[in-house]
């Protein structure tokens, strides 16, 4: 008998890449945190009709990707697909709604879909997926995406990666454009493919995101959905974008972004790379207002986004950079190592990335060491410097160098590390 081996389309995620998992899911939860997300863990099955109300009995996903079981008492229940509904139930059933708005959810796990496993698609997969409760203000949307570009900043992503946005116009206006487009497609019917034939009948606003290159050029001339929207959704819009622009974010409008999932109304968003092949959307989200209503909760209305873990960590590959420590401190012999450990520990207490020499190597050695970790600052005590309780500190970048009091040198590094903070940022 041949060994058991892992389902198709789940993988093991081995030691050789948890240390970059671990990354990026620290720098969700430090990116979510400082724009006032806090962690909710949600189970990882519901009942099903949670997943068919709120997500949309026509989609995809509903109609052939769920988990869908029996449990021992009869009752049906599915793995989470996604977690948006999860995370809208437990507002419902823990009152948060009470809170005051908006109240900001974020959440990591894996979620299940039947796909068709390929490069950067799996059965189980993973997101980092944050909800945005009970305020409606554009500038909500515009912060939720700059939050989510940040995040992809803080991993050095930023420059791969383009931020697509588009609206999609309220639920009560988008069933004029629906019909419009309807119009437009039924003639030419025949020149689309197999399921977009389908989705004219099911789901025709899908059609205007399908890949598939022969119904490229119909979906080209297709009327355009932002053409369609209501004044109160045009002015949203407007809005969103005008925040983004104050924040400099880049973005390209993108018509044809109808996102698959049902519950979206006005703002919606992916992030693309063209890296991946097929596979291209790094992260996606937007808008959901009346969809907590649908689940029998308040009229509140809500905002989010879910990250493909995945693909990020795909994107980051083999030769992720590496973040170099800020500071290397170098003991040359005598005490300076017994001096120069206390003030690395308190360093790195304080948070900043330090290493310390051994003080068993010649200084050009352990300058050379320190331009090729690309570390920003050596500090160097050699015996005269010992005896005048002193430590040379040298700008890695500029080779200047002065000498600094052994107990002002972590006063100092930790101020050239908010300095160079503030510079980065600029
Ligand atoms: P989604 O677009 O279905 O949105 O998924 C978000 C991201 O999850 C995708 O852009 C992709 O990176 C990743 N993803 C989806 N399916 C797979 C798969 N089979 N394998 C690997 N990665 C995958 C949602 O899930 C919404 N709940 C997002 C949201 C939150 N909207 C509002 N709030």
């Amino acid at each position: 008998m041949p060994p058991i081996k892992a389902v198709r389309g789940v993988r093991d995620i081995l030691p050789t890449e948890t240390g970059r998992w671990q990354r990026v899911e620290a720098v969700a939860r430090r990116v979510f945190e400082t724009y006032g997300y806090r962690e909710i863990r949600l189970p990882l099955f519901e009942r099903t009709e949670l997943f068919a109300r709120g997500m949309g009995g026509e989609t995809d996903v509903v109609k052939k990707e769920m988990y869908t079981f029996d449990d021992r008492s009869g009752e049906s229940l599915t793995l989470r697909p996604e977690a948006t509904a999860s995370v809208l139930r437990a507002y419902i059933e823990h009152g948060f709604h009470v809170e005051p708005k908006p109240v900001r959810l974020y959440t990591l796990g894996p979620m299940f879909r039947y796909e068709r496993p390929q490069a950067g698609r799996y059965r189980q997969f993973h997101q980092a997926n944050v909800e945005a409760l009970g305020e409606t203000h554009p500038a909500l949307d515009a912060e939720v995406i700059a939050m989510l570009i940040d995040f992809f900043g803080a991993l050095g992503l930023a420059d791969r990666l383009g931020l697509h946005i588009n609206s999609i116009g309220d639920s009560g206006t988008r069933p004029a454009y629906i019909a419009r487009l309807v119009e437009y497609l039924t003639p030419l019917r025949d020149r689309l493919c197999g399921e977009c034939q389908g989705r004219l009948v099911n789901n025709p606003l899908r059609v205007l995101d399908c890949k598939a290159p022969g119904c490229q050029p119909v979906i080209e001339k297709a009327p355009s959905i932002l053409d369609a929207l209501s004044p109160g959704a045009a002015r949203h819009f407007d809005s969103v974008r005008e925040c983004l622009d104050a924040l400099g974010i880049t973005y390209t409008v993108d018509p044809r972004l109808v996102r698959g999932l049902d519950y979206y109304v006005r703002t919606t968003f992916e992030v693309l790379t063209r890296e991946l092949g097929a596979q291209n959307a790094v992260a996606g989200g937007g808008r959901y207002d009346g969809l907590i209503q649908q689940l029998e909760g308040p009229p509140d209305p809500g905002i989010g986004f879910a990250i493909g873990m995945e693909r990020v960590v795909l994107l980051l590959g083999e030769a992720e950079k590496v973040a170099a420590p800020f500071a290397f401190l170098i003991p040359l012999g005598g005490r300076s190592l017994q001096r120069l450990l206390p003030i690395a520990r308190v360093l790195r207490q304080a948070g900043l990335a330090v290493e310390v020499a051994y003080g068993d190597r010649k200084l050009p050695r352990e300058l050379e060491r320190a331009s090729r970790l690309g570390v920003r600052f050596a500090a160097i005590v050699g015996d005269t410097e010992l005896q005048n309780d002193q430590a040379i500190l040298r700008d890695m970048t500029s080779r200047e160098q002065q000498p600094i009091a052994l107990d002002r040198l972590a006063l100092e590094l930790l101020a050239k590390a908010r300095e160079a903070v503030t510079e980065d940022t600029r």
